[in-house]
């Protein structure tokens, strides 16, 4: 049975509920009726009790924002990644059909391979570049042939509370470093250098979350691109979280090309907020958010 009333609480049976994106929407989810689950309730590779669990929570929604997200690590792992985002992704889709369950899948902007210089759309062509994109882009088209009405949200560039991200990272890397009096000719002022040829759009869990809840009871369908609005390089995004945070470190472009990692990265990766917009959604500027970011970022980095 679907929850077709708008004030009615949805039951909602969340995977990656331990996750960035995953706190963030326990939080926006409060009056709902939820099974918040991590992967030690569920491993996704466990066919049996994700099917058990499914079955045993009776959803209106299964939100799945569980996954193997070090984007780095799939290329080494890759039939691990293979495994935990798009097999589990397809249990998840089958036991969900069983139990006449809607179901909303996370992806990402690195379906694509970043040649386009405007922003992707929901229909362009998905052409992956890394492992990651691989098994995501796999995993969506799995989930769109199991479950046609299938709700497949694509964002980009996380950061939020719950975990490692890259604000928290160029905060801890911009601190002021103590001066050595033995050498005072070494600069107190962090120097950190940063890529400046991969364009996206940052997105705070809190924004993302609340369009999530917002499109499970828009009862959407088909794919959607949610991110933060405006877009940026990393280098201009950690310039943005060293002035807004006050602190005197230099920020350095960098290219790709001189920060090898064994991922390569679409260069290009801005998703159109139309499909968004459509369902009468609209998400804050990504400066916006990082302001209420920091606002709440932790002191002790
Ligand atoms: N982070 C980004 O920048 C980004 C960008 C685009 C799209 N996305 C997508 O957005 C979603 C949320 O990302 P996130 O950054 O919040 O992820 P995250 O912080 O890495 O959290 C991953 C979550 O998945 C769970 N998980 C990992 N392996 C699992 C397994 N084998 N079985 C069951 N659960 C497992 C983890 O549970 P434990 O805590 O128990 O390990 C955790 O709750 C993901 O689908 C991701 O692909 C993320």
């Amino acid at each position: 049975m679907h929850c077709d009333y708008n004030n009615a609480a949805m039951r909602v049976t969340l995977f990656g509920a331990t996750g960035l994106l995953g706190q963030d929407l326990v939080h926006a989810l409060h009056g709902e009726q939820l099974a918040a689950l991590s992967s030690k309730d569920a491993d996704l590779r466990d066919r049996v009790r994700v099917n058990r669990i499914v079955k045993d929570s009776h959803p209106d929604w299964v939100i799945l924002a569980a996954a193997y997200t070090d984007v780095d690590g799939c290329e080494s792992n890759s039939d691990h990644a293979l495994s935990v985002n798009c097999e589990g992704a397809v249990y998840v889709a089958q036991a969900a059909r069983q139990a006449q369950a809607r179901v909303l899948f996370l992806s990402t902007d690195y379906v694509f391979d970043g040649t386009k210089s405007s922003p992707y759309e929901t229909g362009d062509p998905r052409n992956p570049i890394n492992v990651y994109g691989q098994t995501k882009a796999r995993a969506e088209v799995r989930l769109l042939d199991i479950l046609p009405d299938v709700c497949i949200v694509r964002t980009s560039w996380l950061f939020g509370h719950g975990g490692k991200c890259f604000p928290a990272t160029i905060l801890r890397l911009a601190k002021p470093q103590p001066e050595i009096p033995a050498a005072p000719e070494i600069s107190a002022t962090p120097r950190i250098s940063v890529v400046n040829d991969q364009r996206g759009s940052p997105t705070f869990t809190v924004d993302l979350a609340s369009a999530l809840v917002a499109l499970c009871r828009k009862q959407a369908t088909g794919i959607v691109h949610a991110t933060n609005a405006g877009d940026c390089t990393w280098y201009d995004f950690a310039k943005e979280i060293v002035r807004q945070a006050g602190l005197p470190a230099e920020v350095k472009p960098v290219t790709t090309a001189e920060f090898q990692r064994p991922a390569s990265r679409p260069a290009y990766s801005v998703l159109s907020p139309a499909s968004l917009h459509a369902h009468g959604i609209q998400m804050p500027d990504w400066k916006d958010a990082l302001r209420r970011y920091l606002a709440k970022a932790p002191t002790s980095l």
